[in-house]
């Protein structure tokens, strides 16, 4: 059945509308966590946030948890891998909320 013209109008105001919802903002995560950061061993952000939130704490954990950051494009480039960046920042991220989570942070 082809849609009608309300219903197709309707969905590419959808898809084109910006994110404002909850529900939205949670579709946006999800979407985020299915980007590929490790390219050489196909390594999605979200396994790296999920070994981030089970205790890495530093490159190397998440390394060993993951694989990530462990692929042959750091032999042309003197042992720093393409991805290295965005893990270390997504590290740096996870520390700094968990750093706001802190009573300390409230006082
Ligand atoms: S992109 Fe992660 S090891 Fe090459």
């Amino acid at each position: 059945m082809r849609p009608s013209g309300d219903e197709s109008a309707r969905a590419r105001e959808t898809a084109t509308a910006p994110v404002t919802s909850e529900e939205d903002a949670l579709r946006a995560k999800v979407l985020d966590s299915f980007k590929v950061v490790c390219i050489c061993n196909k390594i999605k952000k979200g396994t790296i946030l999920k070994a981030i939130a089970g205790g890495a704490k530093n490159l190397g954990d998440v390394k060993r948890a993951t694989r990530a950051g462990t692929g042959a494009c750091g032999t042309q480039r003197g042992g720093v891998t393409r991805c290295t960046a965005a893990i270390r920042e997504m590290l740096e991220e996870a520390k700094r909320a968990r750093d706001l989570d802190t009573p300390e942070a409230d006082q």
